[in-house]
């Protein structure tokens, strides 16, 4: 098995609301992207490809290459695209051949450990051909209608919370994109479509997306605390 990496950081973040893309925004003075980026080397992948916004190229291309050096492991930057399934497809589409296990992460979860990659990769096999790190579900959780009414209540012991990076065989993660497009709102969600088998694994709490400045707000303290 060969693993490599997909981080999708071609966003413009409009709900954080800063002056530059949100995986350039810098948290204990570092850009986000940097944060996202050594954790999945940490995982020692054979490759990994980030998809940047296309007026960012060249700074994620700096940003990456004294990384790719420290680790021994190729890292390359590509254009990212106009949906989030997009710039997946970009990223695959960069990857050696030899990678028929492929992780998509977000680098709006700039935090996540090391060990939730490593934990994705060992999962996915020819039999669960995708694989998503997830967590509890804590609050109960409502249907409504479209005029807020409660149409029920699932049973929260069966919900999960979803979170990246999700692994797939590589084969797999093509003929979904290809089949679906941007029908659902995760990678795997458009396997689930193909019906083939998707597993879960443990996330980790610090795997949490930054959309909102108060999530921001929570990362400078996580950085700050880890000193
Ligand atoms: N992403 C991407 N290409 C796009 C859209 C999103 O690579 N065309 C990436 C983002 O950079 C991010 C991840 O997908 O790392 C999850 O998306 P999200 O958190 O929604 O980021 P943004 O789309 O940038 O934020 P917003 O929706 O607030 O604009
Ligand atoms: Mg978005």
């Amino acid at each position: 098995m060969s693993v490599g990496v997909v981080i999708v950081a071609a966003g413009s973040g409009s709900r954080l609301g800063a002056s530059v893309p949100k995986a350039f925004v810098l948290v204990g003075g570092r850009p986000l992207l940097e944060y996202a980026v050594r954790a999945a080397l940490s995982a020692r992948p054979a490759a990994v490809v980030v998809a940047a916004p296309a007026s960012h190229v060249d700074e994620a291309l700096d940003l990456v290459e004294p990384l790719s050096r420290e680790h021994g492991i190729p890292v390359q930057v590509v254009p990212g695209g106009a949906e989030r399934g997009d710039s997946v497809l970009a990223g695959v589409r960069w990857l050696p051949e030899a990678c028929d296990v492929v992780l998509v992460h977000d680098a709006a979860r700039a935090f996540t450990p090391s060990e939730v990659f490593e934990r994705v990769a060992a999962a996915v096999t020819e039999a669960v051909p995708a694989v998503v790190p997830v967590l509890p579900v804590v609050d109960t959780v409502k249907v409504v209608d479209a005029e807020g009414f409660v149409v029920s209540t699932p049973d929260r012991a069966a919900l999960r919370i979803v979170q990246t990076p999700q692994g797939f065989r590589r084969d797999v993660l093509l003929a979904a994109h290809a089949a679906h497009g941007s029908l659902a709102t995760d990678d795997a969600g458009l396997v689930e479509l193909l019906g083939l088998r998707v597993g879960t694994v443990p996330g980790d709490p610090a795997a949490y997306k930054i959309t909102s400045p108060a999530d921001l707000a929570h990362a400078e303290r996580l950085v700050d605390h880890r000193g």
